[in-house]
């Protein structure tokens, strides 16, 4: 598994797609299908409007379906996607295996795929992601970091059929496996959340403190909109700021609990360079460039199925009180709202 770094990926796709515009790389008059597992997080939005201008502004047609949380919905949107004319699609699975199905339609057919932040084990579907594990690793060492080496762990993952919420822990493992097996860390709750759903989080964190008798000493939360669930329910219990909680997407609220010290860190992908690399190879697929022909990609075979797929794996940025400026200067979120109420000495605020 070979990584970029966030900034090699924009500076390669810069060097490779540079001027392609108007030349042949990137397809133009082409249709591109976006098939979305569901927009309940905030960074999907913004993926989409960075996918679109790209394939707008190339001359392009952007067409794209809403699964809302539903397998199933899916399933018939990529089918609509396909009957509509797309000519390579994007997909973001909320289900990973349900969604084989489509993709092998897709395949038959000769549509050049793209699983968009969430694996699909198809050799045929290039991989465009964050590397997940290390998202997991940096949850686990910011705790580590924050003083928080031992004690009752709590972990909140994301949904059993999305492979991410396994990446995720595998990372999160990594880190505090030796302090588990030392017995200073204690995986007291660890509970899969239907849908990643905020509600589901809240509940399972309250059920989790009510086993506990409330002994919890850290969460980790697989995203922030999970996070916001959690603090909630620590909220209730009058514990939020004394208790560490982890997320990730650098969600605007998450950026501002970390602000006001009831969130410890959210690690932040910028969707903004993800939607920019999947849509230029998109529209280099789209124009018939092979899967291996496309610039920065390395094989990536750790899915459940080791089914070898080829992959782009950008590098995540964990965002804690001590740099907050760094979401603020990418024009990720404004100061006033990343720093309301926010705690003295925070970064950036
Ligand atoms: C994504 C996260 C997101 C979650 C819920 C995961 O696959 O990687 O960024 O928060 O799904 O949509």
């Amino acid at each position: 598994m070979k990584k970029i770094s966030l900034a090699l990926a924009t500076a390669s796709a810069a060097a490779i797609f540079a001027g392609s515009f108007s030349g042949s790389v990137l397809a133009e008059g082409k249709t591109v299908g976006v098939s979305w597992k569901v927009f309940q997080e905030e960074r999907w939005k913004r993926d989409e409007a960075v996918i679109k201008g790209i394939v707008e502004a190339a001359g392009d047609t952007y067409i794209s379906a809403d699964a809302q949380g539903s397998a199933g919905k899916q399933l018939t949107d990529v089918e609509s996607l396909i009957s509509q004319g797309a000519d390579v699609l994007l997909i973001v699975p909320f289900d990973s295996e349900a969604i084989l199905p489509a993709v092998e339609q897709a395949a038959a057919e000769g549509i050049p795929m793209i699983a968009y932040d969430v694996q699909i084990e198809h050799p045929d579907s290039l991989y465009v992601t964050f590397d997940n594990v290390g998202v997991g690793r940096l949850m686990a060492q910011t705790m580590l970091d924050s003083g928080q080496t031992e004690g009752n762990f709590a972990f909140i993952k994301g949904d059993p059929g999305d492979p991410n919420a396994t990446f995720l822990y595998n990372g999160i493992m990594e880190v505090l496996q030796s302090g588990i097996d030392s017995g200073a860390i204690k995986n007291v709750c660890d509970v899969f959340t239907d849908g990643w759903k905020p509600e589901n989080a809240q509940r399972n964190m309250e059920q989790c403190l009510t086993s506990q008798n409330n002994n919890v000493d850290a969460v980790i939360s697989e995203n922030d909109g999970m996070a916001g669930g959690a603090v909630a329910a620590l909220e209730a219990q009058g514990m939020a700021g004394n208790v560490p909680v982890t997320g990730q997407d650098g969600d605007l609220a998450a950026i501002n609990r970390v602000a006001r010290g009831t969130q410890l860190v959210s690690v932040w992908k910028d969707s903004r360079a993800l939607g920019k690399v999947a849509a230029e190879a998109a529209l280099m697929l789209a124009n018939g460039t092979a899967l291996a022909d496309i610039p920065g990609t390395a094989p990536f075979s750790d899915g459940k199925r080791g089914v070898e797929v080829t992959s782009i794996l950008l590098e995540p940025t964990p965002i804690t009180k001590s740099n907050i400026s760094a979401v603020i200067d990418a024009g990720w979120i404004d100061k006033a709202k990343a720093c309301e109420g926010a705690q003295d000495g925070v970064d950036g605020c």
